[in-house]
This record gives C-alpha cells, structure tokens and sequence, in this order.
C-alpha cells in the first residue's frame, strides 16, 4: 500500500498590509489591546479587483506546483478547503481546476473551517493509500476581509482574522515509514453556533433582507479559547501515541494560528521550545482553513522543516472541528 507525502508547498498572501493601527481608524480597538490579548501585529485583506478566493488558492497551488517539479497537468485531484468560497455554490475547487486549465479531473470541496486543511490531508491521504490518485492538490484559501462586522459591534472577531492562501501537493511514496503516518478527526456540533454565521443559510433564504448581526461572525471567545487549549494537545497527544512518539519527538509543531496565546498554551502544556512550535499569527492573523498550509510552506521556506524530521500538524476551530496529522518528512 503506498503512503501519501507532501511533496510541494507553497502560499500566497494578497499585497495589501493592514496593521493594528488602521483598525483603530475604524474601529474603537487599541493596538495594545490585540496584541496582549491576540499576539497579532497585522493581517493581509484581498483586493477584490485582483484576488479571489479561488484565484489565490490557485496562485498557491502554483507555487506547490514548481516547488514539487510538476506541471498542473500531473495533478490527479483537488481538495478545495474554505469557509469563504466565492459563491455559495459551486465551491472553489472547480474554479480552481479551469483557473489551472486541467482537463476533468475531480475537485472536492471540504468546508470544515479551520480545521479544514488538516481535513483534507487526510481524505487526500486515504485516496492515495487506496491506489485511487496518485497526485492530489490540497488547498485552503480564504477571504475573510469581505465578510467581517468592520466596526466596534464586530471588533471581537474582525481583529483577528485575515485573508491568504496555502496549497499543497500530496503524492504517492513506497518509501517505508516516509510521509503521512496517521491522521486523526474529531468533531462536536453541540458547540456550533459558538463560532458562525447564521445567515445566509437555507434556514434564511426566503428572506429579502437580513440582519447585520447574522451576516457576520459571532464568537462566544471565552468558550473557544477553552476548548482550544484542551482538544489542541489531546488531538496533538492522540497522534503521537498512535505512533509510539512524545512531545519531545517532535521536530516542528504547525499549529492553526487561532491566537498566539493558544499556540503558547500548547506549548508550556506540553513541555515544547520554542524552536519546535511554529507561530506566524503575528504577521497573517487567524485565515482559518488557510493557516496551517500558509505556515508549514512559511516553515519549509525558511528551511525549518527537513527530510527526516518529524512534523506535527494540529487544528481547532469552528464547529467545534479539530484535527491533527503526523508526518515524518
Ligand atoms: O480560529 C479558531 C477559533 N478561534 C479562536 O480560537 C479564538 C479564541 N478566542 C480568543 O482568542 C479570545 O477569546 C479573543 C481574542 C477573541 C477575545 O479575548 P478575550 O480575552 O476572551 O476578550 P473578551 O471577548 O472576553 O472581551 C474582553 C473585553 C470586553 O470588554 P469588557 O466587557 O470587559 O468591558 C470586550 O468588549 O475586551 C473588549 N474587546 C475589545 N477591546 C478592544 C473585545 N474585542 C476588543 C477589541 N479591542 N478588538
């Protein structure tokens, strides 16, 4: 049975930089404020005239492309991970496959918020163990600067998140005990409406107008930080054990960069340094399904993640979702 590893990263961030400062311009916030409370320094939001969600995952999937050697044409299959696809139907990963101009494969979309990556490794990694494909692309992109609540009623939310892009391609090894080793999926719906948006839905859609309140995100963010910090190193624990690993194992943990305070919860909970978590919240915000793909291709770049070590990929989110992946690299 062939294993699944990751052969090619890349990301992709739209041009425009927006710091805590310019949200104290719109918004009654403080730069001191997000910063003890969230470690963010700035985040990056789309110019609507040149990005799309689509389109930027499909800049990333390009970068994944040459980094992998291959051309768009080795592609086998497209996993499409977001929160905020550029309709609401079809999904993104249609858009992507005719952006890349592949002839008709397959594209899945996964909306599993910011677990949503970590999701679709898994589903790519179980096709590639049946023998079914033998390349697959696995992207999370996200928009969230269009659907935010951008005044003080929203500042909770609107703070936090930001827009970007990361892709991966997934193939197939022999190679023993190389690539994904095991994945692991949680999920707990009776905590949905702690982290959504309510509308629009087929609830809501017969109305004509809706409430600003249920357009935009609403966060309970008490209640998430506190699940967070325990489902992060229970799912984290969960895949090390499966593989007769301990925290001190582990080469580098990409965590989902939900707040710099979670990820440094993690950390002192189990007993990491700082040279094995990786953080880049502090420049991107939280982009949900596009976090863990935009950090592990920041990681790799910098030459953080090398052959033979071992990588941990966790994530919590919306749903509540959360997830965790091991890869020996
Ligand atoms: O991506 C996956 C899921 N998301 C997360 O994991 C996020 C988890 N939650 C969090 O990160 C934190 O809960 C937040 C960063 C969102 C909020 O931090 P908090 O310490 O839980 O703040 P809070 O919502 O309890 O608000 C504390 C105070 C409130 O004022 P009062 O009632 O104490 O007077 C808020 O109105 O801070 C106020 N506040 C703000 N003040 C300035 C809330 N947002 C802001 C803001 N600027 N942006």
């Amino acid at each position: 049975m062939p294993n699944s590893y990751i052969a090619g990263l890349g990301h992709y961030l739209p041009e425009r930089m927006v710091t805590n400062k310019d949200l104290e311009k719109i918004m009654d916030t403080t730069d001191e404020w997000i910063v003890e409370r969230t470690g963010i320094n700035s985040r990056h939001w789309a110019d609507m005239s040149v990005d799309s969600t689509s389109n930027m995952g499909t800049r990333a999937a390009l970068k994944a492309l040459k980094n992998a050697n291959l051309e768009a044409s080795d592609v086998d299959f497209i996993i499409f991970c977001t929160l905020s696809p550029d309709y609401s139907f079809p999904g993104g990963g249609v858009m992507v496959q005719e952006q890349l101009g592949i002839d008709t494969i397959g594209a899945l979309d996964i909306r599993n918020q910011c677990s949503g990556f970590v999701y679709g490794l898994s589903v790519a990694d179980q096709f590639i163990k049946s023998g079914m494909y033998k390349t697959i692309l696995v992207i999370g992109s996200e928009i969230h600067s269009t659907g935010l609540d951008k005044t003080t009623r929203g500042r909770n939310v609107s703070v936090i998140f930001g827009d970007g892009a990361g892709a991966a391609v997934i193939r197939a090894t022999d190679k023993p005990g190389h690539g994904v080793l095991s994945t692991h999926l949680h999920s707990q719906g009776k905590y949905a409406e702690e982290l959504v948006v309510l509308e629009p839905g087929s609830s809501s859609l017969n109305r004509t107008e809706y409430l600003p309140e249920k357009i935009y995100p609403i966060m309970n963010g008490s209640n998430v930080f506190k699940h967070a910090v325990t489902r992060f190193p229970e799912v984290i624990m969960e895949a090390l054990n499966k593989n007769g690993y301990s925290p001190s194992d582990i080469n580098l943990l990409i965590p989902h960069q939900a707040n710099l305070r979670i990820s440094q919860f993690i950390q002192k909970t189990m007993h990491l340094r700082d040279d094995q978590v990786f953080n880049n919240i502090m420049k991107y915000g939280n982009t949900t399904a596009a976090s863990v793909p935009i950090a592990l291709s920041e990681a790799w770049q910098e030459g953080k993640v090398k052959e033979g070590d071992l990588i941990c990929l966790a994530a919590f989110g919306s749903g509540f979702t959360w997830a965790s992946a091991l890869i020996r690299w």
